[in-house]
């Protein structure tokens, strides 16, 4: 049995001034522990056998969600749901609430630009309207603070009508720096959205999105609530991030207790993820360290997919190095034995770094004979029209999927979004995968290991330049 082998890291500090209270607590950790330590197997088989220490009966509907850039890059047979469809459905099951987490909001069609390619985005929008004034549905938004850049005109108008509550979170006042790049829908606490689409009307047309929609999935759902009820809280005009959370956010689903969700297909072991640590109630796993754990726990290959990727944190004062990921890759590669695959965007914002970075990650593939670790650099094609619409054109997915798992993100794989900015990702293990799964017909993790597939070997998947 190879079900839950989510690995616990665990570390104890000291300095030398609290040495007689490490006594105290190293006897109280002995009585305790040492107890429970002893029958590793029975906590491990109850975690397994029912790792709902709340009972869930949900039969889950999930499907990969995408948006492709427009264009023709695949025939639509080798497609997953789109993201306008799946939000609009969204819009539509709302009895009574719809919570958003987003970055910013430019949903709205904008004559500026060619095709007539934010009509997509301005349907949305008016769908949003309606639900919250004609349906009146309780539309709760949390956003990052408006600037210059993102005014964020949208959510304006929502509060000018009345159609939603808006909350903006100031991340230099509550964590010093950082933004709110969260983006996730709950739809009555009972079905919900997580993925890389921004509220923007290139998300639908002219970015090239991934994500994960779950329909009757009511456990995860008011987990993913309790996140949204964070920003919520830090989104009050005097709102500061307290040293510990209300116990009413904490979580018992997490990388050690993943929730036992099916659908009618298949089950898996899933859980929801946070950064940055200091928005975590007690029991939420970090998102990083669900990302080394699943990379350390492969057994076969990781493909990552990724918009941007650096071992760095860029957004401070000075550049920090920041390599929890860059080692377990690196060490999954040598000394498991683990294909790696890494897929990252090239577009004309990419910085320059980061060639050198993975560079440096393909260069061990010569090391020892057995290392196998590659990467490409996906580039969305575009007309010279296409060009000119700024900031689109680009792959913004955020995934991982490997022999056993998958997680579906929201954050970039640099230090930042690890250490002080919002992201959430949904994570899940194959409870089926005891090798005799041949003839189970629909698998998500299936589906995003053939998406990741589908990605590598087309065209615009191109080799790291020479150097
Ligand atoms: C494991 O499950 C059994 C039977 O359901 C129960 O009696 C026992 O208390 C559980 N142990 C733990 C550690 O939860
Ligand atoms: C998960 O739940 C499904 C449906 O209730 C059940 O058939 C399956 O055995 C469970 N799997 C595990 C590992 O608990
Ligand atoms: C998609 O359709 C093409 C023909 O248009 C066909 O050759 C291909 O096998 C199909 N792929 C899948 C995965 O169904
Ligand atoms: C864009 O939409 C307008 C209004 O619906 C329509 O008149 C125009 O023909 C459309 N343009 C293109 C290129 O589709
Ligand atoms: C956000 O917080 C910072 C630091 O407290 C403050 O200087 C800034 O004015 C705030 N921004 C807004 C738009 O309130
Ligand atoms: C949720 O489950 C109910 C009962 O099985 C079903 O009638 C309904 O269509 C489902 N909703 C969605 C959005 O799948
Ligand atoms: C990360 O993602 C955002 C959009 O999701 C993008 O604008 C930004 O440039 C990316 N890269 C970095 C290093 O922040
Ligand atoms: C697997 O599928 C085949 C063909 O659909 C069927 O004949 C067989 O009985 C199935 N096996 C199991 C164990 O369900």
């Amino acid at each position: 049995m190879h079900l839950l082998i989510w690995r616990k890291k665990k570390s104890i500090w000291c300095r030398p001034s609290c040495i007689p209270v490490s006594i105290v607590i190293v006897l109280i950790v002995l009585v305790v522990l040492v107890p429970l330590l002893d029958q590793p197997n029975i906590v491990q088989m109850n975690a397994t056998s029912a790792p709902i220490s709340l009972h869930c009966s949900d039969e889950c509907r999930l499907s990969l969600v995408e948006s492709i850039p427009e264009g023709h890059m695949y025939p639509p047979n080798v497609t997953h749901l789109p993201t306008k469809n799946v939000w609009l459905d969204l819009i539509d099951e709302a009895q009574t609430q719809i919570e958003i987490a987003s970055f910013y909001w430019s949903l709205r069609y904008n004559e500026e630009y060619p095709y007539n390619s934010s009509i997509e985005g301005e349907q949305v929008f008016q769908a949003l309207y309606a639900a919250g004034s004609k349906r009146n549905i309780d539309l709760k938004i949390a956003q990052n603070w408006p600037n210059k850049q993102f005014p964020n005109v949208d959510t304006e108008y929502l509060v000018k009508k009345k159609a939603a509550q808006v909350r903006s979170l100031n991340f230099s006042k509550l964590l010093g720096n950082g933004i709110l790049h969260t983006k996730f829908w709950i739809i009555d606490r009972k079905h919900f959205y997580i993925g890389s689409a921004n509220m923007d009307w290139r998300a639908l047309t002219q970015v090239k999105e991934l994500g994960i929609v779950a329909f009757n999935c009511s456990c995860l759902a008011s987990d993913l609530g309790k996140v949204f009820d964070v920003y919520w809280s830090l989104g009050t005009p005097d709102a500061v991030v307290p040293d510990s959370w209300p116990e009413e956010l904490s979580t018992d689903i997490n990388m050690e207790h993943p929730i036992n969700i099916s659908d009618s297909q298949h089950s898996y072991g899933a859980f929801i993820t946070s950064s940055p640590p200091p928005f975590s109630p007690t029991g939420r796993t970090n998102d990083d360290t669900a990302i080394v754990s699943i990379i350390d726990s492969a057994e076969e290959f990781v493909y990552i997919s990724v918009m941007d990727y650096q071992p760095m944190c860029t957004f401070t004062h000075k550049l920090l190095f920041w390599p929890n990921i860059d080692d377990a890759i690196r060490k999954a590669a040598l000394e498991n034995n683990v294909k790696v695959k890494l897929l990252i965007s090239w577009w004309k914002h990419s910085s320059p770094a980061e060639d050198h970075f993975l560079r440096s990650l393909t260069d061990l593939s010569q090391a020892y004979p057995k290392v196998d670790l590659q990467v490409k650099r996906f580039v969305v094609p575009s007309t010279p029209e296409q060009d000119k619409i700024p900031f689109a054109r680009v792959n913004h997915n955020k995934y991982m999927v490997t022999d056993r798992s998958a997680y579906i993100g929201t954050s970039n794989w640099s230090g930042d979004y690890f250490t002080s900015t919002a992201g959430v990702a949904f994570v899940f293990q194959d409870l089926n995968n005891d090798g005799n799964f041949q003839n189970i017909t629909r698998d998500i993790r299936k589906d995003l290991q053939e998406v990741f597939e589908r990605d590598w070997n087309s065209p615009y998947a191109v080799p790291l330049r020479r150097l």
